[in-house]
């Protein structure tokens, strides 16, 4: 049997008081600012970390359609017409603007078609020759029919028609950059 009284460690040992309500009150308190506080930080990283990754979300490089000109402009083609449109591309958080010339000509049922001037041998500018009623590349000679059929040269394939639309009365073009050097028409921008 334990004489406590005469233990003097036992003896020292106070017993532990109950926590009062008023401190239970503070604790809890706290827990529910502390959980709260996390909630409402969450909450509103939301919209920053939706923000930040937008750019990464987003499928890939965006292209707007750019206006050509009138389409009456174009009713009565009897060979190419050279138009320089403002291409805007956007990219995450980068937009820029750039110009590129294009042909408006048709085809040979008469719809019109849009052809981009990069050539797709190298990319250089394909100039329409009046003359001789054909496009001619000045870098290695590879020509093209007026619709843009590839002729000669050392280009694989036809120059590129670009996707096109109409919208009150406006011909619109969608630009696009196409790979190079391979005989299949291939979206690369
Ligand atoms: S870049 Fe046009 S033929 Fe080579």
């Amino acid at each position: 049997m334990c004489d406590c009284a005469s233990d003097p460690e036992n003896a020292t040992q106070k017993p532990t008081a109950p926590r009062s309500f008023p401190d239970n009150r503070r604790s809890f308190l706290g827990a529910l600012l502390g959980v709260g506080s996390v909630f409402v930080g969450a909450l509103l990283s939301v919209p920053l970390i939706r923000f930040a990754l937008f750019p990464l979300l987003r499928r890939t490089t965006e292209v707007k359609s750019s206006p050509v000109g009138a389409m009456n402009e174009f009713s009565a083609l009897t060979e190419p017409a050279m138009r320089n449109v403002q291409i805007e591309f956007v990219d995450g958080w980068r937009k820029t603007i750039s110009e590129r010339a294009v042909y408006v000509t048709t085809d040979k049922d008469g719809h019109l078609r849009v052809l981009t001037s990069v050539c797709p041998h190298l990319g250089c500018t394909v100039p329409w020759n009046k003359e001789k009623s054909q496009f001619i590349c000045p870098c290695h000679g590879a020509t093209f029919t007026k619709d843009g059929a590839r002729i000669s040269g050392p280009s694989l394939r036809g120059m590129d028609t670009l996707e096109s639309s109409v919208q009150d009365g406006q011909l619109l073009v969608r630009f696009q950059y196409f790979r190079q050097l391979v005989s299949d028409k291939e979206v690369i921008g």
